[in-house]
């Protein structure tokens, strides 16, 4: 096969894990990255891709991604998920086991393995079931489930409730080197709950989710992972009490990581008064004194990254009496946007350190070789436009769902072109690719 040559010309290059911030070019041949150097003559290149006045930065990563596929396709598929992800800039996520059928078998992961090398536009890795069916009681195959590419374990969307067994995973878990994810949330306190618990919940006349529904699972797990070894990743972190007790288990050189959303970052319980269903998802939306809380947190390195949790759900799923509407929320193609308007824009993050959370340091904790621009690395780059304006419009996402609370959302700070593995899997029309060796490049 004919390697093209690609150069990414002129643009502002920040890669927090090398400590590069500069103006320069890329060269990329094939699907790798080949050169980095301020002066490199187009005429190397088959194709020119001019980043003057962009960000380039290596390509987002989002490790709490719903893909829906298979078994949910009316919500989500493959091939709409992962376009929703290039469109929202990330090059490569993580997805939840929570399918039908779930991810549990390693026969099962090999057949999406095998349908996403056809049907994905970025890289997919795949996070397989704590437990079959993820019904809390039998831990799977774990060694067959890495075997088949298996990068992390989860019963996402539930929790691992019994200790004993959360604790015979992480100890599994660790003999694999790879992270047990938990979706922290203790089913005798959080049963029967809709949102947060608070005034907002009393309003509404619907039962409320405590915070410690949260704490007293990350508590457990901490233990467990003192005891075991185990690597704990905390899912999409939620509470004060959540991120105390993460930032002293780290004090104490416990094995753990946490992630947080932009929703969590952005929003309180009250938004749901406005967003209703569109503002539920698991764990609901905090108080203000949480959403502080966290900021601190993941400006401290205390939370590790930035995650989505793109969870799509139909229109009919949503457009019913928030008690029974589904949980969870779209993601993909909102999150830069709203980080780099939000929490950059408003000093919480500097720009590397936003740009950290979403590329080597999710990477690091499944321990892939990605989130960074170096020579003989895989060219995974997205390329943003820091002062685009841009306003949420659901109907312009390429995921099949629309459940967003941020629709209207004005924002600035939007990717302009993915590149996965030295592809251009996603470009808007403000970005100018010069095609200058047409023999080469079909
Ligand atoms: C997720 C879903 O819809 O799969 N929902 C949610 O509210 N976050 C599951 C999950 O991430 O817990
Ligand atoms: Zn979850």
């Amino acid at each position: 096969m004919v390697k093209i040559k690609t150069l990414i010309k002129d643009g502002m290059v920040v890669d927090p894990a090398n400590n590069l911030r500069k103006t320069t070019n890329i060269l990329i041949n094939g699907n790798t990255v080949e050169k980095i150097h301020p002066k490199i003559n187009p005429r190397e290149a088959d194709v020119v891709i001019n980043a003057e006045d962009k960000l380039v930065v290596p390509g987002l990563i989002d490790l709490h991604v719903h893909l829906r596929d298979p078994g949910q396709t009316h919500k989500e598929d493959l091939a709409t998920g992962t376009m929703a992800a290039a469109h929202g800039g990330f090059t490569s996520v993580a997805c939840m086991p929570n399918t039908t059928p779930v991810l549990d078998t390693p026969e099962r992961v090999k057949t999406l393995v095998q349908r996403l090398k056809k049907e994905a536009h970025v890289n997919v890795f795949p996070v397989a079931a704590v437990t079959k069916g993820l019904e809390g009681e039998v831990v799977t195959d774990f060694e067959g489930l890495k075997a088949a590419g298996a990068v992390a374990f989860s019963d996402d969307g539930k929790v691992v409730q019994r200790a004993s067994i959360m604790h015979e995973a992480l100890k599994r878990a660790e003999a694999l080197s790879l992270p047990i994810c938990q979706h922290a949330e203790d089913a005798s306190l959080s049963c029967g709950t809709v949102i947060n618990e608070g005034e907002v919940a009393e309003k509404l006349g619907v039962k409320g989710d405590p915070d410690i529904s949260e704490s007293v699972i990350i508590a457990r797990d901490i233990v467990l992972a003192a005891r075991t070894g185990g690597h704990v990743h905390v899912g999409h972190i939620s509470t004060e009490r959540g991120v105390t007790l993460v930032r002293r288990a780290k004090q104490m050189g416990i094995k753990v990581t946490a992630e947080v959303t932009p929703h969590h970052l952005l929003l309180t319980d009250e938004y749901v008064l406005k967003a209703g269903p569109n503002a539920k998802m698991r764990p609901p939306l905090r108080t203000q004194q949480d959403v502080e809380a966290i900021r601190q947190a993941l400006a401290d390195g205390i939370i590790d990254c930035i995650v989505t949790d793109h969870a799509p759900h139909a229109a009919e799923e949503k457009n019913v009496d928030l008690a029974d509407a589904a949980n969870g929320i779209v993601g993909l193609e909102t999150a830069l946007g709203l980080v780099l308007t939000h929490l950059v824009g408003e000093k919480v993050l500097s720009l590397e350190d936003a740009i950290a959370a979403m590329t080597y340091k999710p990477a690091s904790i499944l321990g892939l070789d990605k989130g960074m621009l170096a020579v003989g690395k895989d060219a995974d780059i997205t390329i943003i436009d820091l002062n685009k304006k841009w306003t949420v419009d659901p109907e312009a996402f390429f995921s099949k769902s629309r459940n967003t609370p941020f629709s209207g959302w004005q924002l600035t700070g939007k990717p302009v072109l993915t590149m996965v593995g030295g592809k251009v899997v996603w470009s808007d029309e403000s970005i100018n690719i010069e095609v200058v060796n047409s023999d080469k490049v079909s």
